[in-house]
Protein backbone atom coordinates (compact mmCIF):
# COMPACT_ATOMS: atom_id res chain seq x y z
CA UNK A 1 0.00 0.00 0.00
CA UNK A 2 1.10 3.27 -0.97
CA UNK A 3 1.82 5.38 2.19
CA UNK A 4 -0.38 8.95 2.63
CA UNK A 5 0.14 12.03 3.85
CA UNK A 6 -1.63 11.41 6.58
CA UNK A 7 0.71 8.65 7.35
CA UNK A 8 3.92 10.78 6.87
CA UNK A 9 2.78 13.45 9.47
CA UNK A 10 1.80 10.41 12.00
CA UNK A 11 4.90 9.07 11.62
CA UNK A 12 6.87 11.97 12.76
CA UNK A 13 4.77 12.70 15.56
CA UNK A 14 5.64 8.89 16.62
CA UNK A 15 8.85 10.13 16.99
CA UNK A 16 8.37 12.30 19.80
CA UNK A 17 7.18 9.62 22.12
CA UNK A 18 9.52 8.06 24.32
CA UNK A 19 9.49 5.25 26.86
CA UNK A 20 7.65 6.36 30.44
CA UNK A 21 5.39 9.05 29.03
CA UNK A 22 1.79 9.64 29.77
CA UNK A 23 0.14 10.34 25.95
CA UNK A 24 -3.01 12.03 25.40
CA UNK A 25 -4.72 9.85 21.95
CA UNK A 26 -6.43 11.89 19.46
CA UNK A 27 -9.19 10.68 17.00
CA UNK A 28 -9.74 10.68 13.56
CA UNK A 29 -7.97 8.81 10.19
CA UNK A 30 -4.75 11.12 11.01
CA UNK A 31 -4.65 9.76 14.42
CA UNK A 32 -5.26 6.14 13.13
CA UNK A 33 -1.53 5.84 11.73
CA UNK A 34 -0.74 7.28 14.87
CA UNK A 35 -2.07 4.08 17.12
CA UNK A 36 -0.63 1.42 14.66
CA UNK A 37 2.59 3.14 14.66
CA UNK A 38 2.86 3.44 18.65
CA UNK A 39 1.06 -0.07 18.80
CA UNK A 40 3.82 -1.74 16.82
CA UNK A 41 6.39 0.32 19.11
CA UNK A 42 5.38 -0.93 22.30
CA UNK A 43 5.65 -4.85 20.51
CA UNK A 44 8.89 -4.17 19.16
CA UNK A 45 10.52 -2.17 21.60
CA UNK A 46 9.07 -3.00 24.51
CA UNK A 47 7.83 1.09 25.21
CA UNK A 48 6.07 1.53 28.38
CA UNK A 49 2.89 4.20 28.09
CA UNK A 50 0.30 5.46 29.84
CA UNK A 51 -2.67 6.91 27.94
CA UNK A 52 -5.76 8.70 27.92
CA UNK A 53 -7.85 8.59 24.66
CA UNK A 54 -10.16 11.34 23.59
CA UNK A 55 -13.32 9.01 22.48
CA UNK A 56 -14.11 5.56 22.43
CA UNK A 57 -12.70 4.32 19.55
CA UNK A 58 -9.34 5.28 20.27
CA UNK A 59 -9.31 4.13 23.54
CA UNK A 60 -10.29 0.98 21.94
CA UNK A 61 -7.64 1.11 19.32
CA UNK A 62 -4.38 1.13 21.60
CA UNK A 63 -2.39 -1.76 22.50
CA UNK A 64 -3.43 -3.90 25.47
CA UNK A 65 -0.04 -3.02 26.79
CA UNK A 66 -0.73 0.72 27.11
CA UNK A 67 -2.09 1.35 30.63
CA UNK A 68 -5.38 3.61 30.26
CA UNK A 69 -4.63 6.16 33.16
CA UNK A 70 -7.79 7.36 35.15
CA UNK A 71 -9.59 10.10 33.68
CA UNK A 72 -9.51 12.34 36.78
CA UNK A 73 -5.68 12.60 35.89
CA UNK A 74 -5.78 13.77 32.70
CA UNK A 75 -3.76 16.89 33.83
CA UNK A 76 -0.69 14.45 34.09
CA UNK A 77 -0.13 13.81 30.10
CA UNK A 78 2.92 14.58 28.66
CA UNK A 79 2.07 14.52 24.87
CA UNK A 80 -0.95 14.95 23.28
CA UNK A 81 -0.70 13.92 19.46
CA UNK A 82 -4.31 14.76 17.52
CA UNK A 83 -5.93 15.56 14.34
CA UNK A 84 -7.72 18.45 12.91
CA UNK A 85 -10.12 19.80 10.90
CA UNK A 86 -8.32 23.06 9.39
CA UNK A 87 -5.14 24.76 10.96
CA UNK A 88 -3.57 27.72 10.48
CA UNK A 89 -0.28 29.57 10.22
CA UNK A 90 -1.33 31.23 13.98
CA UNK A 91 -2.17 28.12 15.26
CA UNK A 92 -5.80 28.39 15.25
CA UNK A 93 -7.79 25.24 14.77
CA UNK A 94 -11.04 23.58 13.36
CA UNK A 95 -11.37 20.08 15.27
CA UNK A 96 -14.48 17.95 15.68
CA UNK A 97 -15.25 16.37 12.63
CA UNK A 98 -15.31 13.22 14.22
CA UNK A 99 -17.57 14.59 17.02
CA UNK A 100 -15.05 14.11 19.89
CA UNK A 101 -14.33 17.81 20.49
CA UNK A 102 -14.95 17.67 24.15
CA UNK A 103 -12.89 15.55 25.35
CA UNK A 104 -10.14 16.79 22.66
CA UNK A 105 -10.11 20.01 24.05
CA UNK A 106 -9.71 18.64 27.91
CA UNK A 107 -6.93 16.83 26.97
CA UNK A 108 -5.37 19.53 24.81
CA UNK A 109 -5.67 22.00 27.86
CA UNK A 110 -4.40 19.82 29.95
CA UNK A 111 -0.92 18.79 28.48
CA UNK A 112 2.34 19.99 28.36
CA UNK A 113 2.67 19.34 24.82
CA UNK A 114 0.70 19.23 22.10
CA UNK A 115 1.15 17.80 18.68
CA UNK A 116 -1.53 18.51 15.94
CA UNK A 117 -1.10 16.31 12.31
CA UNK A 118 -2.34 17.47 9.48
CA UNK A 119 -2.31 16.74 5.62
CA UNK A 120 -1.44 20.03 3.67
CA UNK A 121 -5.00 19.84 2.60
CA UNK A 122 -5.76 20.91 6.18
CA UNK A 123 -4.64 24.51 6.06
CA UNK A 124 -6.08 27.72 6.02
CA UNK A 125 -5.48 31.15 6.94
CA UNK A 126 -7.22 32.68 8.64
CA UNK A 127 -9.78 29.50 9.23
CA UNK A 128 -12.33 28.65 6.73
CA UNK A 129 -13.88 26.25 4.07
CA UNK A 130 -14.99 23.64 7.24
CA UNK A 131 -17.88 23.80 9.07
CA UNK A 132 -17.42 24.60 12.43
CA UNK A 133 -18.75 21.75 15.38
CA UNK A 134 -20.29 22.87 19.04
CA UNK A 135 -21.18 20.37 21.34
CA UNK A 136 -24.33 21.08 22.69
CA UNK A 137 -26.86 19.10 25.42
CA UNK A 138 -29.76 17.06 23.98
CA UNK A 139 -31.82 18.95 26.65
CA UNK A 140 -33.48 22.01 24.86
CA UNK A 141 -31.27 21.56 21.85
CA UNK A 142 -33.90 23.10 19.41
CA UNK A 143 -34.09 26.26 21.93
CA UNK A 144 -30.72 26.03 21.88
CA UNK A 145 -30.51 25.92 17.49
CA UNK A 146 -33.07 28.45 17.39
CA UNK A 147 -30.84 31.09 19.63
CA UNK A 148 -28.17 30.34 17.49
CA UNK A 149 -30.20 30.73 14.50
CA UNK A 150 -31.35 34.19 15.90
CA UNK A 151 -27.71 35.33 16.32
CA UNK A 152 -26.66 34.60 13.02
CA UNK A 153 -25.31 30.95 13.46
CA UNK A 154 -26.86 29.03 10.92
CA UNK A 155 -25.67 25.24 10.57
CA UNK A 156 -27.43 22.03 10.76
CA UNK A 157 -27.92 19.50 13.41
CA UNK A 158 -25.23 16.01 12.85
CA UNK A 159 -27.53 12.98 12.09
CA UNK A 160 -27.17 9.65 12.34
CA UNK A 161 -29.61 8.16 10.04
CA UNK A 162 -33.06 9.36 11.54
CA UNK A 163 -31.45 10.23 14.60
CA UNK A 164 -29.28 13.22 15.70
CA UNK A 165 -25.72 12.51 16.05
CA UNK A 166 -24.72 11.46 19.90
CA UNK A 167 -21.47 11.93 21.36
CA UNK A 168 -19.75 10.46 23.54
CA UNK A 169 -20.61 12.02 26.01
CA UNK A 170 -24.12 11.97 25.32
CA UNK A 171 -24.73 15.42 23.89
CA UNK A 172 -25.03 16.78 20.08
CA UNK A 173 -23.27 18.17 17.64
CA UNK A 174 -24.33 21.13 15.82
CA UNK A 175 -22.04 21.79 12.64
CA UNK A 176 -22.10 25.61 11.74
CA UNK A 177 -21.43 27.68 8.39
CA UNK A 178 -18.56 29.32 7.71
CA UNK A 179 -19.16 31.68 5.16
CA UNK A 180 -16.00 33.51 5.44
CA UNK A 181 -12.99 33.40 6.64
CA UNK A 182 -12.97 33.41 10.52
CA UNK A 183 -11.18 36.73 11.55
CA UNK A 184 -11.58 36.46 15.31
CA UNK A 185 -11.68 33.00 16.30
CA UNK A 186 -10.92 34.13 20.07
CA UNK A 187 -14.31 36.26 19.55
CA UNK A 188 -16.57 33.80 18.10
CA UNK A 189 -15.67 30.97 20.68
CA UNK A 190 -16.60 33.29 23.48
CA UNK A 191 -20.10 34.00 21.94
CA UNK A 192 -20.38 30.88 21.10
CA UNK A 193 -19.87 30.02 24.60
CA UNK A 194 -22.11 32.72 25.36
CA UNK A 195 -25.62 30.76 24.38
CA UNK A 196 -26.54 28.41 27.37
CA UNK A 197 -26.66 25.09 25.98
CA UNK A 198 -23.46 25.00 24.10
CA UNK A 199 -20.87 22.34 26.06
CA UNK A 200 -17.72 23.76 24.04
CA UNK A 201 -16.64 24.61 20.76
CA UNK A 202 -14.58 23.03 17.96
CA UNK A 203 -12.19 26.29 17.74
CA UNK A 204 -8.98 25.53 19.43
CA UNK A 205 -7.09 28.84 20.66
CA UNK A 206 -4.00 28.17 20.55
CA UNK A 207 -3.64 25.04 21.98
CA UNK A 208 -1.44 23.27 20.01
CA UNK A 209 2.72 23.55 20.20
CA UNK A 210 3.44 21.68 17.18
CA UNK A 211 1.96 20.93 13.70
CA UNK A 212 2.87 18.45 11.40
CA UNK A 213 2.20 19.02 8.11
CA UNK A 214 2.64 16.07 6.10
CA UNK A 215 2.78 16.66 2.16
CA UNK A 216 1.60 14.66 -0.85
CA UNK A 217 5.19 14.43 -1.96
CA UNK A 218 5.97 12.78 1.49
CA UNK A 219 7.72 15.01 2.93
CA UNK A 220 6.81 16.76 6.25
CA UNK A 221 7.14 20.27 7.38
CA UNK A 222 6.81 20.87 10.80
CA UNK A 223 5.57 24.40 12.44
CA UNK A 224 6.17 25.50 16.10
CA UNK A 225 4.74 27.53 18.04
CA UNK A 226 6.55 31.28 19.78
C1 LIG B 1 -12.36 14.53 15.92
O1 LIG B 1 -13.47 15.02 16.57
C2 LIG B 1 -11.67 15.63 15.22
O2 LIG B 1 -11.36 16.76 15.97
C3 LIG B 1 -10.50 15.18 14.40
O3 LIG B 1 -9.28 15.42 15.02
C4 LIG B 1 -10.57 15.94 13.15
O4 LIG B 1 -11.89 15.85 12.67
C5 LIG B 1 -9.60 15.43 12.09
O5 LIG B 1 -9.99 14.18 11.68
P1 LIG B 1 -9.28 13.44 10.48
O6 LIG B 1 -7.88 13.20 10.90
O7 LIG B 1 -10.09 12.18 10.31
O8 LIG B 1 -9.39 14.32 9.27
Amino acid sequence: MNKTAKETAAQKAAEYIKDQMVIGVGTGSTVKPFIEILNKRVEDEGLCLKAVATSIESKNSLHTNIELISEALVDQIDITVDGADKASGDFYLIKGGGGALLREKFVALNSKLNITIIDESKIASPLADHPLPVEIIPFGFKATIKRLEDGGFIGKLRMNGKKPYTTDNQNFIYDIDIQKPIESPESMHKSLKSFSGIVETGLFLQTSDIIIIGKNDLSVDVWKRG
